[in-house]
């Protein structure tokens, strides 16, 4: 099947079971030279679930989690783990990280957790440790490095003497254009960790990074943004090829630094827009993203889904799931020797962006 029929197409040719069991066949894993053994995991963020009042929560976020733990239970060949890519709670609450683990603990296979900052703020990730563990941390998988990084971590001042009350806290940085917040980090301890781990690995293997925060600079007005970015990317130069993941910006972004490709994941939430499309905020967005195809809002779910992502050749393939939308690619293009958007990167075959205003 090709990667071009859309899940309206296929979902209008067949019932919604077989669509679900067809889909996953657009995703043909190919052997690679050498001794690696290619893979594909499976990637959800950003669910953002939110309680409104005791067993009561927002649908819409449940329902974009729900799906998407649905739809990646029934990829074939399977995946070999998941990772939740952060913002599984809306404002910290232990409900809300409990009714988002309910869900997430359907999931087949191995769960690995990052954090978000949503996560985060209220108790500093105290007890979302207890329901997935340490907070940054490695591990190996068929001749690939993976780190899992806490970049959401900010300044002591910030953190510890500013706000009267944790859940204040919490809300300060839940806002996206709030200038009370302070721009993320992964700090001075973790960096030293990560050389430290990283140091025991040869620079020929593949490393595939997750953080939650953008470990480049994209836009410092929305926290698409990491301060301490070029000294965690100074500890990753050194490899052959490095791959970063990140969530948090609810879109697709995907850019080149060096040796170290970027690649961004939809959230099962909510989409946020590109920044440079608000005109009331100065844009520093580098050059690196195309129009996302915008939200309906008569369609809950568009500009959101979930990702199949396979590192075949050592660099990440990113295939977004996107529910009632077009699928997309991107594919590190090594003769270019960056991330390319497969279908959509000729300016001729883009779409309009949702004007705002
Ligand atoms: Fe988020
Ligand atoms: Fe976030």
């Amino acid at each position: 099947m090709s990667e071009l029929i859309t899940r309206r197409s296929v979902l209008a040719g067949a019932g919604a079971g077989a669509a679900l069991t067809t889909l996953p066949l657009s995703m043909v894993t190919l052997a690679f030279g050498g001794t690696r053994e290619d893979f594909t995991f499976t990637y959800i963020s950003d669910a953002h679930i939110q309680q409104i009042k005791g067993a009561s929560f927002v649908r819409n976020w449940d329902q974009g989690l729900k799906r998407a733990v649905a739809e990646a239970n029934l990829v074939k060949p399977e995946s070999d783990f998941v990772i939740f890519g952060g913002d599984l709670a809306q404002l910290g609450k232990h409900d809300e990280l409990d009714h988002g683990g309910e869900i997430l603990s359907h999931l087949k296979g191995k769960l690995h957790a990052v954090m978000g900052e949503h996560d985060y703020y209220l108790d500093l990730g105290d007890y979302w440790s207890k329901l997935y563990g340490p907070h940054y941390y490695s591990f190996d998988h068929k001749g690939v490095h993976f780190v899992v990084l806490n970049s959401i971590l900010t300044s002591e001042q910030w953190t510890f003497h500013r706000w009267p009350t944790a859940e204040q806290r919490m809300l300060e940085m839940a806002g996206l254009d709030n200038p009370n917040g302070s721009p993320f980090m992964v700090g001075d301890k973790q960096r030293k960790w990560l050389a430290n781990d990283l140091a025991k690995v040869d620079k020929k293997t593949p490393l595939v990074v997750f953080s939650h925060s953008p470990l480049q600079k994209i836009y410092k007005g929305w926290n698409f943004w990491t301060d301490d970015a070029e000294d965690v990317q100074a500890l990753l130069a050194p490899f052959d090829s490095v791959n970063v993941i990140y969530g948090h910006v609810h879109q697709i972004q995907y850019n080149q630094i060096g040796n170290i490709s970027f690649n961004s994941v939809m959230a099962t939430a909510w989409p946020w827009p590109y920044p440079q499309t608000y005109a009331q905020a100065e844009s520093h967005l580098p050059v690196l993203t195309i129009p996302m195809n915008r939200a309906d809002p008569f369609f809950e779910r568009d500009a959101t889904g979930w990702q199949l992502i396979d590192i075949g050749s050592g660099r990440v393939t990113a295939r977004y799931q996107l529910w009632d939308n077009d699928q997309r690619t991107v594919a590190f293009d090594h003769k270019a020797g960056h991330p390319v958007d497969t279908a959509y990167q000729e300016p001729t075959q883009r779409r309009l962006p949702q004007t705002h205003y």
